[in-house]
């Protein structure tokens, strides 16, 4: 499962769209945690899809990684700041890769 303290045993390595990237990261296996209020372990996700299909306000959209192990599409938290705590997607995800703050 996600470490939900990763804020304090992980590095800040990169942002996308003002999306945090925390590390490591080391393409194309390691592909750290991305978001802060809603996050996805890369490493953990495997295209399960069942966040998408059940966010209430679209915060995810799928992106590529080709080469990771556990699949090549992840659920990035994109529109993060949309969140309404819900905590639909952590309920949902079979492998547990998302924290939403507060779970
Ligand atoms: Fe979407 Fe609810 Fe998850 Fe927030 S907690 S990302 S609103 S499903
Ligand atoms: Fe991945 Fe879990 Fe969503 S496996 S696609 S984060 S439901």
């Amino acid at each position: 499962a996600i470490d939900p303290n990763f804020e304090r045993t992980r590095e800040k390595v990169d942002e996308n769209d003002g999306v945090a990237v925390w590390g490591p990261v080391e393409p194309p296996e390691k592909r750290g945690i991305h978001g802060t209020h809603v996050a996805v372990d890369f490493d953990i996700c495997l295209a399960d899809g069942a966040c998408l299909e059940d966010c209430p306000v679209d915060v995810f959209e799928w992106v590529d990684t080709p080469g990771h192990p556990e699949s090549d599409i992840k659920a990035h938290p994109t529109h993060e700041d949309q969140c309404i705590d819900c905590m639909l997607c952590v309920d949902v995800c079979p492998v547990d890769a998302i924290d939403v703050d507060g779970s």
